[in-house]
Parts: structure tokens; sequence; C-alpha cells
């Protein structure tokens, strides 16, 4: 089983910033699959998905895990909403799902002083409805990749990234 951690959660949940939050306070280095993706193509995410369509994006989504899977070992990899369905998945390191209701990830960006900029750049939250619909969906899907979920709701990112590390510090103890 490789070492690394992978964040997977709904847009907006805040994995990127427990992604900080545990780089700040631990040895681990942190990488985010959108942002590959965003340098391996020299393209937006938006961007990506206006000109070539969402399954050319899934596409890139896959060549990141395989190479995750071949190349990556002790990081702590942050991914995009729709990573998690990469068939490989498991073969990364641990999957961690950071779990929170629909209205407090949508409260949470809303609140957030770059709130446009943060609704803009994420094509699947254009439309709230379907993205609520999203989220149903893939709520279950989400807990079921994952060997362990964190409720986020209302708690700091320090906080979130401590109960995060003991928790895959207990989960490899059990192993
Ligand atoms: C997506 C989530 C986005 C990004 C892309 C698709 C999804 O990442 O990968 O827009 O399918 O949920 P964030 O979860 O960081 O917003």
């Amino acid at each position: 089983m490789k070492n690394n951690i992978v964040l997977i959660g709904f847009m907006g949940v805040g994995k990127g910033s427990v992604a900080r939050a545990v780089v700040e306070c631990s040895e681990h280095v942190g990488i985010d699959t959108d942002d590959l993706i965003e340098s391996m193509s020299n393209t937006k995410i938006k961007e990506i998905f206006a000109k070539k369509g969402e399954p050319y994006f899934r596409d890139l989504e896959k060549k990141v895990a395989t190479w995750l899977e071949s190349s990556v070992d002790d990081t702590l990899v942050s991914t995009g909403g729709g990573f998690f369905k990469v068939p490989n998945i498991k073969k990364i390191g641990i999957i961690i799902h950071l779990d929170s209701p629909f209205d407090d990830i949508y409260k949470r960006i809303k609140e957030h002083p770059n709130a446009q900029r943060k609704l803009k750049k994420r094509p699947l939250f254009q439309d709230i409805t379907k993205a609520k619909e999203l989220y149903k969906q893939r709520s279950a899907q989400y807990k079921k990749c994952a060997d362990i979920t964190i409720d986020v709701t209302n708690k700091s990112v320090e906080k979130i990234a401590k109960e995060l590390l003991k928790k895959v510090k207990e989960y490899k103890g059990k192993k």
C-alpha cells in the first residue's frame, strides 16, 4: 500500500485549504490533481471544460491517477470533486473523504471573500440545482470509496488537519 493521503469530497468542501493546513503541520509534501491537470495542459480547468468537454477532462484525471500510482509516494494529494471515480483510486493511497451537507458547503463558498471567483472557476457549480443533484448522487459514493470520512462542518482547517493526521495514524496502526 502506498503511503499517500488522498483527499476526496465535493467541490468547495475545503480539500485545498485542509491540504495546506496538513502540509503546514506535518512533513508531507502536497500536490493537487487540478493543478497538475492545468500545468500538464497549460489550460485552466474552466477552459478545458469549455473547449474540450468534460469527457476529455476525465481522461486527463485518469492520466494523472496512473502517474500518481506509478510514481508518487509519501505525499498529500488533494483532488478535484470527481477524481475519486478514476479506476485505480484505491491504489493511490489512503482515501479521506471530507464531508459536509450541501447547504454548508454552499454557505462556505458564498461567505468566502473571493466567492465569485470560486464559483466561476467551477463549471459544475454554475447551476445550484444541478450542483445539489450532483452532490446527492455522489454523497454515498464518496463514503463507499473512503477509508476514513471526516465531518468538516463548522470546524477550523487546523482542527480538521489535526483530526485527519490522528485518524490516519490510527488507521495505519490497525492495518
Ligand atoms: C469537479 C470538481 C473541481 C474540478 C472540476 C470538476 C467535479 O474541483 O476538478 O471542475 O467533478 O466535482 P474542486 O472539487 O476543487 O472544485
